[in-house]
């Protein structure tokens, strides 16, 4: 264990850091230099639920509430690059007063986005009150930049499952070598090449090879201009007078999948599932956890490998978890026990190899990463 170094000394040298403390007192310190390193902050702060919770209290009034939050978003400010993004996630209780204090703080025009996000099955939730009120399902992802600078990198998406059944039912031979000249293209059952790679040809394996063959699996369909013409090859190249470039399947129109099964990104987020949640890093942390999958979505969006996350209401852990798994560096804050109890175990368990769970990722390249864990006013090396 090295000596306890000053928090302050090294705030922009140390990226992967816990800090077990409350979260203003470091924010308020703020780096030396004109901005900050963080490219995002993810902010995910008890509710305000009116409840005392598993991990957390959770009751203040709405104006303490408000000036809690409003003090930790202006001293945030001062944490972040030009080009970076502060990310809010909230339920309906607070949501349009954090949106109008946080339009406030970091300028209206830089609010981008409100996400709505599916929390919840509504098979899950209890039938009791579902006489008198609807299940609540949703809460709420606001986005905002720093500046104009900031870029988000919207995916691409798979469309939804009902959808893309219809697809791939039809999309059902795959050219053996798209590298070829087009003339020269073999056109096979997806069938028959997974009886030749001794794979089984069931809806599971077919779906799979559908999709990650997507950009050589194929379907013909009817074309009115290139229905009159003929070649000596099966397949050929065809430019139209617009300058539009086809191919010619024997008298029809080859269709790619990889054209089909992809949709933008909309700010209506519903595939993420809950289920098992609480198993997610192998910490059990009921009230607050989010999906590591949604947590990722949010990473992609916002950031690329190498950036610095910042989460100031960690939880169990969860932004560091995601953000490790996607090469991202990180500092979260946790003021509870939970910042050992919770955090530490997950992320040892993460640097360990063991299997934790949740996001999908390579677990060689996690094996022995190393952070730091700080209390107030010392650093202190992790065991
Ligand atoms: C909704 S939970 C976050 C859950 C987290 N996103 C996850 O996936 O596990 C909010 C957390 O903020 C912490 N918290 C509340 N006030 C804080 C403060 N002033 N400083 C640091 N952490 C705080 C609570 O202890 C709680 O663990």
């Amino acid at each position: 264990m090295s000596s306890p170094t000053p928090v302050t000394s090294w705030i922009h040298t140390q990226p992967c850091t816990i800090w077990h403390g409350d979260n203003l007192e470091l924010l308020r310190m703020g780096p030396e230099t004109s901005y900050g390193p963080v490219k995002l902050a993810y902010l995910d702060p008890p509710y305000n639920t009116g409840r005392e919770l598993e991990h957390y209290a959770d009751r203040r009034a709405s104006a303490d509430w408000l000036s809690f939050m409003r003090e930790r978003l202006v001293a945030l400010r001062a944490w972040m690059r030009p080009d970076g993004f502060v990310v809010a996630q909230i339920d309906d209780k607070e949501h349009a007063y954090l949106q109008v204090l946080m339009d406030e703080v970091f300028g209206r025009s830089n609010r981008l986005h409100t996400v709505v996000v599916k929390m919840a099955e509504v098979s899950g939730l209890k039938l009791s009150h579902a006489d008198s009120r609807l299940m609540k399902t949703k809460e709420y992802v606001l986005i905002y930049r720093m500046g104009p600078d900031a870029r988000l990198t919207p995916e691409r998406q798979l469309k939804p499952e009902a959808q893309l059944h219809r697809y791939l039912r039809y999309y059902t031979k795959v050219i053996e070598d798209p590298s070829a000249p087009v003339e020269a293209w073999r056109i096979v059952p997806i069938r028959k090449v997974l009886e030749g790679l001794g794979r089984p040809v069931d809806e599971a394996t077919m779906r799979a090879f559908q999709l990650e063959h997507a950009d050589r699996v194929v379907y013909r369909t009817n074309n009115k201009l290139l229905a009159g013409m003929t070649f000596d090859t099966p397949t050929a190249e065809v430019i139209s007078p617009q300058g539009r470039r086809y191919i010619w399947w024997e008298g029809r129109q080859m269709l790619f999948l990889s054209d089909h099964i992809h949709e933008a990104q909309s700010d209506l987020w519903t595939d993420i599932s809950t289920i098992n949640l609480n198993k997610e890093g192998g910490v059990a942390f009921r009230n607050g956890k989010k999906p590591e999958r949604l947590l990722a979505r949010i990473l992609e969006l916002t950031t690329a490998p190498g950036d610095l996350v910042l989460d100031p209401f960690a939880g169990s852990g969860s932004t560091g978890a995601v953000a490790a798994k996607l090469g991202r560096s990180w500092w979260l804050m946790e003021k509870g026990r939970q910042a050992t109890t919770h955090i530490r175990t997950r992320l040892d368990r993460l640097f360990d190899g063991d299997e934790v769970g949740g996001l999908p990722y390579e677990v060689d390249r996690l094996v022995g990463a190393d952070y730091r864990f700080l209390t107030p006013h010392v650093a202190e090396e992790a065991p």
